[in-house]
């Protein structure tokens, strides 16, 4: 288990920004089309509608638009962009370089796919960029999962949306928000969750629930173990917003109750890379964080996946 070595340079997340597609279906449009029906959907995944629509490019320059504007910082300044995404909107470049220049960047850009845990992934590796020199670093977690999600599967159907999340890293003296962090992935559980080029997402759905619990609670205590933290220490807990049955399970397990967690599922459905910023942004909006607090940020995804980080919340400089 990795630990932050002293003096390594530090980082505070100055700005964010989301965004969500217009175009909103609920649980009964899908029915129309699904054997399926609103209270089965909300009662076995928490989820009431989804947004569908856009590219991952395009809500990925929405999101970091925002995002710039509250941490006040020209595009110029930024030292390089990072994209969690797993749907990218071709095979070849990734779209970091669409959005890159898009946004008027002249910096690095580059992809990272995995899965459902891509923010966190996405976040420690941009804080890694600053120890080692860079000064500002824009990170996003954006997906386009509609475009990938067979409409007559109901298996899936009934989950996956799209959205986007992003927020400005900026390097600080001394010590910054992260505390620890964990980065874990079991390629032997490919099968559990994939989707071939060009094809649908196949899922086990049962699988992926059972194994998600287990993997969302190992990587949240090995970063809590790092921390030194307690559960009741934890102000708040953004888990990967998949279902609401997982993350009760897990906060379970960790012994955190459900009003210390955000979520936003019931309105986004499961947005892959986009869900973790999309929570922890609309909690940081709605004044759910003060200066000191700790968060655990913590996802699980195909691959299967699995990353968490402990932050002390600095907010807006
Ligand atoms: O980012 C990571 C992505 N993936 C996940 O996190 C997925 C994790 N898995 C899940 O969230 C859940 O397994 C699902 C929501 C996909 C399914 O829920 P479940 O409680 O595991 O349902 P189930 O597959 O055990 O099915 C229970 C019953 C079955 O009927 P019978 O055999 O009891 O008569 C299914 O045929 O519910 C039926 N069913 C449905 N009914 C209405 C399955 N899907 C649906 C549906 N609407 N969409």
């Amino acid at each position: 288990m990795p630990q932050i070595p002293s003096g390594a340079r530090g980082a505070v997340i100055t700005g964010w920004g989301r965004a969500l597609p217009d175009k909103i279906v609920t649980n009964d449009e899908l029915s129309k089309t699904l054997d399926t029906n609103d209270a089965w959907i909300r009662e076995r995944t928490g989820i009431h509608q989804r947004h569908i629509g856009g590219t991952t490019a395009g809500l990925s320059v929405q999101s970091a638009r925002l995002a710039m504007q509250m941490a006040n910082v020209d595009p110029l300044e930024i030292d390089a962009l990072v994209l969690a995404t797993t749907t990218p909107d071709r095979a070849v470049p990734g779209t970091s370089a669409s959005v890159q220049h898009q946004l008027g960047l002249k910096c690095g850009a580059y992809d990272i796919n995995a899965a459902c845990s891509g923010f966190v992934y996405a976040l420690i590796n941009a804080h890694g960029l600053i120890a080692m020199g860079a000064k500002k670093v824009l990170v996003i977690g954006t997906d386009t999962l509609s475009r990938v999600t067979d409409w007559s599967d109901r298996g899936t159907a009934i989950l996956f949306a799209d959205g986007s999340g992003a927020c400005v890293l900026e390097a600080v003296d001394g010590p910054g928000q992260l505390l620890a962090w964990d980065l874990d992935a079991d390629g032997s559980a490919e099968e559990l969750l994939y989707a071939e080029i060009g094809g649908f997402i196949k899922m086990d759905g049962k699988e992926v629930f059972r194994r998600a619990v287990r993997i969302m609670v190992d990587s949240a205590q090995k970063s809590m173990a790092i921390a030194g933290v307690t559960a009741d220490q934890l102000a708040l807990v953004v888990p990967h917003q998949a279902n609401t049955r997982i993350i009760s399970a897990a906060c379970d397990r960790l012994g955190v109750p459900m009003e210390r967690t955000s979520i936003v599922l019931h309105e986004t459905g499961n947005t892959s890379s986009a869900s973790i910023p999309l929570a922890f942004f609309d909690a940081a909006d709605k004044g759910r964080l003060k200066n000191g607090d700790l968060v655990l940020l913590v996802g699980f995804g195909a691959g299967m996946t699995a990353a968490s980080a402990i932050l002390r919340w600095q907010g807006q400089r």
